[in-house]
């Protein structure tokens, strides 16, 4: 498959990413939703997540770790190269699959309990991202969650960004029934004092 525009700056500089993104963790990054991450295999819920826009999988490991049979698409091959090799034995299921239409993962027909979208979303322009919330909601099963975050600050030189809302995320998840369940902000993870982040929770009803 070739690589979207919206990967633009990604596949040249993997070597460097993958460091940057191993060296924080699940833990801190998703912090503040911590506790609206589902545990697997709790009250009849199955323990099926997926990863999109995995990047190097530092998510992906932290949710087999904690009992996720994991789906990690990424489509820059560079990083998920490094992914499968940083990550290996994990249970973790790589697939070269891009939005906005997800081709592979809506042929599939498969669902999951936990969707992330982490530092993705606003690297799709207007048009990408109505029909990417059409194919990534139905992948959202009964009761399951996504979690997404915005970045919001310069961007970085080569890379496709736009500043995207969280009001415009909520209202496209609402046409596609999936309902706020959390909405925050918070700084960056590496200290950049001009950018900052929204952070959000979204619900399908059982
Ligand atoms: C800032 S990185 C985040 C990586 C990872 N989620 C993390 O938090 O470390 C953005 C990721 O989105 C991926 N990406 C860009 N366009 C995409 C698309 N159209 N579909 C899926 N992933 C995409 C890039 O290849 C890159 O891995």
């Amino acid at each position: 498959m070739s690589n979207p525009a919206s990967t633009a700056g990604y596949a040249g500089a993997a070597d460097t990413l993958a460091s940057t993104y191993e060296s924080i963790r699940f833990e801190d990054v998703h912090r503040d939703i911590l506790h609206l991450i589902p545990a697997p295999h709790r009250d009849g819920m199955a323990g099926r997540a997926l990863d999109i826009g995995a990047g190097t999988g530092r998510d992906a490991a932290a949710l087999a770790r904690r009992g996720f049979a994991v789906t990690a698409a990424e489509p820059t091959a560079e990083l998920r190269e490094h992914g499968q090799r940083l990550h290996a034995g994990l249970d973790i299921r790589w697939l070269d699959d891009a939005l906005p239409d997800l081709a592979h993962l809506t042929a599939s027909g498969e669902s999951f309990n936990l969707v992330m979208l982490t530092a993705v979303w606003m690297h799709l322009d207007a048009t990408e991202r109505e029909r990417a919330m059409a194919a990534v909601a139905p992948l959202v099963a009964p009761q399951g969650r996504l979690a997404l975050s915005l970045r919001h600050g310069p961007v970085p030189e080569g890379r496709r960004m736009f500043d995207v809302s969280a009001d415009e995320v909520i209202a496209a998840g609402a046409v596609h029934d999936l309902a706020l369940l959390h909405q925050s902000q918070r700084g960056d993870m590496f200290d950049r004092g001009d950018v900052h982040w929204d952070l959000l929770v979204l619900e399908r009803p059982a």
